[in-house]
């Protein structure tokens, strides 16, 4: 099983970025965290960053057939990026979507988020932890979709008639 992270604009600038609102921690300092609990739960990961929305929508797109989850902090276009949107919608794989901070409780444009529609979650407000809890549940959503493939091919099983 493997997840890629996508990680939007700006984003490789924590730890030099408002710290204030996104605190000291830098990018690869979270993602060396998703990796350990990554290996201790057997999932491959791949971690992808770009100040760029077309590149993304390309990520996006290449994790069809490539992965089976996708962890995206979309930054600055959770707020505008139809196109983004619609790449996870087409790729059609388990995906989460990861603030830092609660965009709820920041400026009013912050507070509409054009992802969080097509994505399984959305995790917000609770600093870099909030990239763990995203691990976590998407540990838990890989999980249940083998248990449903293991239960129906076991079914399929039992349906094929027995060779004498
Ligand atoms: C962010 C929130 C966005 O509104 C902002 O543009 C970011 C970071 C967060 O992680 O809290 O760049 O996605």
């Amino acid at each position: 099983m493997k997840v890629v992270v996508i990680q939007g604009p700006n984003l490789n600038m924590l730890g030099l970025r408002e710290q204030n609102i996104y605190g000291p921690m830098k990018l690869e300092d979270i993602h060396a965290q998703m990796e350990a609990y990554a290996k201790q739960s057997n999932i491959e990961i791949e971690f992808y960053q770009s100040n760029l929305e077309g590149e993304i929508v390309d990520k996006i797109q290449e994790c069809m057939g490539d992965a089976q989850g996708i962890i995206i902090n979309p930054a600055a276009y959770t707020h505008t990026s139809i196109a983004i949107r619609d790449a996870i919608k087409a790729v059609q794989l388990p995906t989460i979507e990861v603030h830092i901070s609660n965009i709820y409780a920041r400026e009013e444009f912050r507070h509409n988020s054009l992802i969080a529609p097509v994505c399984s979650g959305q995790i917000a407000g609770f600093g870099p932890f909030s990239y763990h809890l995203a691990m976590v549940s998407m540990v838990q959503i890989l999980s249940e979709i083998k248990a449903m493939q293991d239960a129906q091919a076991a079914q399929q099983q039992s349906q094929q008639p027995k060779a004498d």
